[in-house]
This record gives structure tokens, C-alpha cells and sequence, in this order.
């Protein structure tokens, strides 16, 4: 399987599929209605998130989001070198190995993220980011990403205080609109890629969208679902 210049993954049936949105989106949700519906229809699928996936991924996802103790204070430039040092970790092991034989990957949150969040969010350069983005996953881009918008104080009330990182409990209400912003920005900027799904809607409705989004991306890949017998072994 060979990669383009934008690192797209072709040939083969392999496809890329992220799931982006502010924090109380319903990304989780999401992330597991699809690769559950997608393992109904025989698909072999991988499905992992963002900070985490691997053993290092998960230790920079505890330091990352902790609230309380661990590491000194970083700056936003600090974390985007640990989201991007878990991603490129991500990446390696887990997401191309997949793409490799074929398997669809359902992914919670990647590169968009770290835009959204240290670029538009914190205000590192975006092509600092975009730098470090492309030398850590080596170009690699997704088939389709699913932005989960929704306005920011509903998805701030959908977490209980025990249930927010500390990217929520430091940065106010301004920071977080300047998330949603900076993601649909993004999703403009890339309509090809990017579905925008408004997230208030119920969780039935929100997959029902993403659900005729992937089959689409499905077709595209001409992949046909493996074999029952495929699909117990999965
Ligand atoms: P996440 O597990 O997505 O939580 P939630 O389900 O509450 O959205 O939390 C990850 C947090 O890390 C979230 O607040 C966004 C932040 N983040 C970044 O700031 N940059 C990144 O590159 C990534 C992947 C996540």
C-alpha cells in the first residue's frame, strides 16, 4: 500500500476515518455507535483516541490532562509536542499497521485537535503546528472527518466537574469558542474531508449522519464486508 504526497493511504481497502468536536461533543458516544455499527456490517475496525492508544500515548495522556500534581506547568508549544510525540507514537503502531491490511481506523480526535486547540485555542502559529503535525505522522491525513459541533456552554454542561481535563478547567468560556471556531474553520476549509454534524441533536440522529457519511467513504474504497466467519475472529 502506497502512500500520495498528502500521505493519504491508497490502494487497498484500508480507510482513515476521524471524529473531532469540543469537549462534551459526544465524541465517545459516537466513536463507539460507529465501530459498533461498522463491525455489524462485517467491517474488520480498529478503534482508538487521541491523547492515548498505545502504552506511551496513555502515560502523556495521564500527564497531559491531569488536574492535579505531576509535572510543572508547560505552555501550549510544550503540549503540542506531547499530543503530536503520542500521535506520531499512535501512527506508527497502531494506525498504519491497520490501514496496511486493509482494516478501517475510528479514531477520537487527531491533528484537528491540536489546531483547534493550541493553534486557535492558545495561539501557537499554525504553521508551527502544521510543521510538527506533518513531521510526526509523516502526512498523514484522514478519508473523512466527522466535526461534532455543537455550542460551547451546552457541551460544557454535558461534563460534571469530576468528569473535566484540565484543558476545561484552565481555559474560560473565550478559549473554548475560539475552539469550536478554529474546527469549523477547518471543516470550511476542507469541505471534502470534513462532515459537520450539529452535535445537539439526539445520539440516534447524530450517528444516523455520520452513518450515511462513511457508507459514502465505503463505496468510494470499493471495499466489500469480510466474511462472517471474518467477523467473530475480529
Ligand atoms: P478527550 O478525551 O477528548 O475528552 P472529551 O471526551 O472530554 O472531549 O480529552 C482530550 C483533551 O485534550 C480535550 O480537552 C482536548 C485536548 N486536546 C488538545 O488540546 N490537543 C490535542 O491535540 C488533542 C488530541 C487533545
Amino acid at each position: 500500500m502506497a502512500g500520495d504526497t498528502l500521505g493519504r493511504v491508497t490502494g487497498g481497502s484500508g480507510r482513515f476515518i476521524t471524529i473531532e468536536g469540543p469537549d462534551g461533543s459526544g465524541k465517545t458516544t459516537q466513536v463507539e455507535r460507529l465501530a459498533d455499527r461498522l463491525r455489524e456490517d462485517g467491517r474488520q475496525v480498529v478503534v482508538t483516541r487521541e491523547p492515548g492508544g498505545t502504552r506511551l500515548g496513555e502515560e502523556l495522556r495521564e500527564i497531559l490532562l491531569a488536574r492535579h500534581g505531576g509535572v510543572e506547568p508547560t505552555d501550549a508549544l510544550t503540549d503540542a509536542f506531547l499530543f503530536e510525540a503520542a500521535r506520531r507514537q499512535l501512527v506508527r503502531l497502531v494506525i498504519r499497521p491497520a490501514l496496511a491490511d486493509g482494516m478501517l481506523v475510528v479514531c477520537g480526535r487527531y491533528s484537528d485537535s491540536t489546531l483547534a486547540y493550541q493553534g486557535f485555542g492558545a495561539g501557537v502559529p499554525r504553521e508551527t503546528l502544521r510543521a510538527l503535525d506533518t513531521a510526526a505522522t509523516g502526512g498523514l491525513r484522514p478519508d473523512l472527518t466527522i466535526l461534532l459541533d455543537l455550542p460551547v456552554e451546552d457541551g460544557l454542561a454535558r461534563k460534571g466537574p469530576d468528569d473535566t481535563t484540565r484543558f476545561e478547567a484552565e481555559h474560560d468560556v473565550a478559549f473554548h469558542r475560539r475552539v469550536r471556531d478554529g474546527f469549523l474553520a477547518l471543516a470550511a476549509a476542507e469541505p471534502d474531508r470534513f462532515l459537520v454534524v450539529d452535535a445537539s441533536q439526539s445520539v440516534d440522529a447524530v450517528a444516523r449522519e455520520i452513518w450515511v457519511a462513511v457508507e459514502a467513504v465505503l463505496v468510494d474504497a470499493g471495499s466489500e464486508p469480510e466474511s462472517p466467519v471474518a467477523r467473530i475472529e475480529s
